[in-house]
């Protein structure tokens, strides 16, 4: 299979606790690569933007002062199979139903405090990965 792209979050909860380099390395050892990386505090107008599509959600408007509430860092990662491969080393949204082994079951807080994002389709990884990054950061 051709390398894919796929864009992660690496949420305030989880720098908050100086989990970076232990979640970035379960990324590395499952055989994704860190093609761009940035730790940047989000405004709250990008939070809103990249969060759009839950704008009608309940928990929104907790979800972006969450998202808002510390430093994060943003990176774009690649391998094969890239957005699955990330989705099963996050584990499930809610850590409570986190598989043995996860990101989110051994890191995680809560549904909202759940240490990381990862996009979830082909589509929406390309246009995440170009809401916070421009070509010439990404370096594969
Ligand atoms: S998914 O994968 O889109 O179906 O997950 P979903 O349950 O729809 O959640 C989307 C994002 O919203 C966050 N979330 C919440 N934040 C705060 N409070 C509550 N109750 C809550 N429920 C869900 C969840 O962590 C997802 O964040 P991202 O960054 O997309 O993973």
């Amino acid at each position: 299979m051709a390398l894919e792209r796929t864009f992660s979050i690496i949420k305030p909860d989880a720098t908050r606790r100086n989990l970076t380099g232990k979640i970035v390395d379960r990324f590395e050892s499952a055989g994704l690569r860190v093609v761009a990386s940035k730790r940047v505090w989000l405004s709250k107008a990008q939070a809103e933007g990249f969060y759009a599509v839950h704008r009608e959600r309940p928990f929104f408007n907790d979800l972006v002062s969450f998202m808002i509430s510390g430093p994060v860092v943003l990176q774009v990662l690649e391998g094969e199979n890239a957005i699955a491969k990330n989705r099963e080393i996050m584990g499930a949204t809610n850590p409570a139903n986190a598989a043995e082994g996860t990101i989110r079951k051994d890191f995680a807080e809560s549904i909202e405090a759940n240490s990381v994002h990862g996009s979830d389709a082909p589509e929406t990884a390309a246009q995440e990965i170009a809401y916070f990054f421009a070509g010439i950061e990404i370096v594969g």
